[in-house]
């Protein structure tokens, strides 16, 4: 056996030991994508937190989901398999910022994407992720003003498919905002048979979304979050795709498509906080129980509700 074969065979015997889920976002590393229990999108992966009876939640993730877990299931304990797996969007506001933002606002309704920190959430009245903003957004009367963040580009794509004005925190994600429109031409023109997914942080979404729903006459714009990046590459009768989100994907793209060719829009759309989950961090995050994610009962109280909201908005 390989050293990889076998410290798999051991997180498998101690998942069993430890009655434990391990749940892991798209972007993970092959290896950690080959192990988990569950690759999902977000909202997916909170799903799973919801509906699960394990004791112990592994989340092979970044640090915010792993919050979204502890609070959905505060009677389990969720583990991290490196505390300083982060995310610069989540980052881009703090709870003091919002505070403020909102006493500047005291009428609007705050739509937070998950991408957030926990206090963030339990200042907001709604969390959405990528797959849901537009329902999300779409269910809130349309007398009310919106304050939507902190993703500038996700709230720009909302904007345009929901006809509705937002007022948008101008955040964004150091990964997907470097994927621009000069990498989608550029892509187009080496492979112009391609179809184009597309994550709506990416720095071009908004154009884009306008471009291809024009071009290719759909609704969507060739916007999805992970999951349904994931969907269309099955469901479409094309055969090469250029993806416009983080590279992690593209393995399991190609795991589940192996007759379709997936280019990156961008090589270097590298999530290093994603990628610093290892199989030797999950590993030892089983053996030794490390490292617990745990929202205080108060906050996590108070972030319950706008999660509930999206859970149920799907
Ligand atoms: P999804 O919600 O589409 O899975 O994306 C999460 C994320 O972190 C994007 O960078
Ligand atoms: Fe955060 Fe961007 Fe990494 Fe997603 S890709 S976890 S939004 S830093």
């Amino acid at each position: 056996k390989t050293k990889t074969e076998e410290l798999v065979d051991e997180i498998q015997k101690l998942k069993e030991e430890r009655n434990a889920l391990i749940l892991g976002h798209n972007y993970m590393v092959p290896e950690v994508q080959d192990t988990v229990d569950f690759l999902g999108s977000s909202l997916q992966l909170a799903h799973q937190a919801a509906d699960t009876d394990v004791d112990v939640i592994i989340f092979c993730g970044v640090h915010f989901m792993a919050e979204t877990a502890s609070i959905i299931a505060p009677d389990k304990r969720v583990l991290i398999p490196d505390l300083d797996a982060g995310c610069s969007l989540a980052d881009s506001i703090t709870v003091e910022q919002l505070r403020e933002w909102k006493a500047q606002h005291p009428d609007a309704v705050v739509v937070s994407y998950v991408n957030t920190t926990a206090a963030v959430k339990a200042e907001s009245d709604y969390c959405c992720t990528s797959s849901n903003a537009v329902d999300v957004v779409n269910s809130i009367s349309e007398e009310k003003e919106i304050l939507f963040l902190p993703d500038k580009f996700l709230g720009g794509y909302v904007e345009m498919v929901t006809g509705r004005d937002l007022t948008i925190w101008d955040g964004a994600c150091h990964v997907h905002e470097k994927i621009g429109e000069v990498n989608l031409s550029e892509k187009q023109e080496e492979h112009p048979e391609a179809e184009m997914l597309i994550h709506p942080e990416c720095g071009c979404s908004t154009s884009c979304m306008m471009k291809s729903a024009m071009y290719f006459d759909c609704e969507d714009g060739h916007i999805h979050s992970t999951g349904g990046m994931l969907e269309q590459a099955q469901k479409s009768d094309s055969d090469e795709f250029v993806v416009a989100t983080e590279t992690g994907i593209l393995h399991r793209m190609r795991k589940e498509n192996p007759d379709k060719k997936f280019h990156p829009a961008n090589e270097d759309a590298v999530c290093e906080y994603m990628k610093m989950i290892t199989l030797e961090k999950l590993h030892d995050s089983l053996k030794y129980d490390q490292h617990e994610v745990k929202v205080p009962e108060e906050l996590a109280k108070r972030a319950h509700l706008p999660i509930e909201r999206m859970l149920s908005i799907a």
